[in-house]
């Protein structure tokens, strides 16, 4: 299985499934890391450890649609089976998305539907839920609103603060990530209506 990782910052759920990898958890390879800002932890993380790793910084393009056709253009090249979004802060455009349907991934720190978009843990927190966790979806238009493929519950506790109920996500989320990809790599599946089904 061939991935290529999107991200824009501290990279950690790539690190997750880089890792699985190399422990052989995960068969799979990531052929490219694209990230948008010249800073992010994952970038440097990704170099070190002697992957493909491109700087697309969004800044040094005139409009939204030639920084993501040199994404697309970079991605293509190496034929990637599944685009894996790991903290990738830009939307993707319809143009984007049509390219690879059902094969663009995405993590969210929620349980979706529940709390789409930014500071879904900081909504969780403050909206008083007793549960939330992690959602791993393909992405279609819709803002996290793609089929779910695995999702993990994690509780929030009465001292809980956005960043610690953050950080208790995160740790669900490098598992689900890399449970994901493990399911999509070795069993056969389709996609039903908004439902992801596993044979
Ligand atoms: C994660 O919380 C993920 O759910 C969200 O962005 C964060 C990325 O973290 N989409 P990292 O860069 O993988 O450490």
């Amino acid at each position: 299985m061939r991935l290529a990782v999107l991200l824009s910052g501290r990279g950690s759920n790539f690190a997750a499934i880089h890792q699985a990898i190399v422990e052989r958890k995960l068969d799979a390879e990531i052929i490219r890391v694209i990230s948008n800002r010249p800073d992010a932890i994952g970038l440097a993380r990704a170099r070190r450890l002697g992957l493909s790793a491109h700087l697309v910084d969004h800044r040094a393009f005139p409009t939204r649609e030639a920084h993501e056709e040199e994404v697309l253009r970079i991605i293509a090249q190496s034929e990637p089976d599944f685009i894996c979004l790991a903290g990738y802060m830009r939307l993707l455009s319809p143009a984007f998305i049509a390219a690879y349907p059902h094969r663009i991934i995405n993590i969210h720190p929620s349980l979706l539907p529940a709390f789409p978009g930014v500071d879904a843990q900081a909504q969780a927190v403050a909206y008083g839920v007793r549960i939330s966790g992690c959602t791993v979806h393909f992405v279609d238009e819709n803002v996290d609103g793609g089929p779910i493929i695995v999702q993990r519950a994690v509780e929030v506790r009465d001292n809980d603060s956005a960043d610690s109920l953050a950080a208790r996500i995160l740790e669900h989320e490098h598992i689900a990530y890399v449970d994901a990809l493990i399911k999509l790599a070795t069993r056969s599946w389709r996609v039903a209506g908004r439902r992801v089904m596993f044979e």
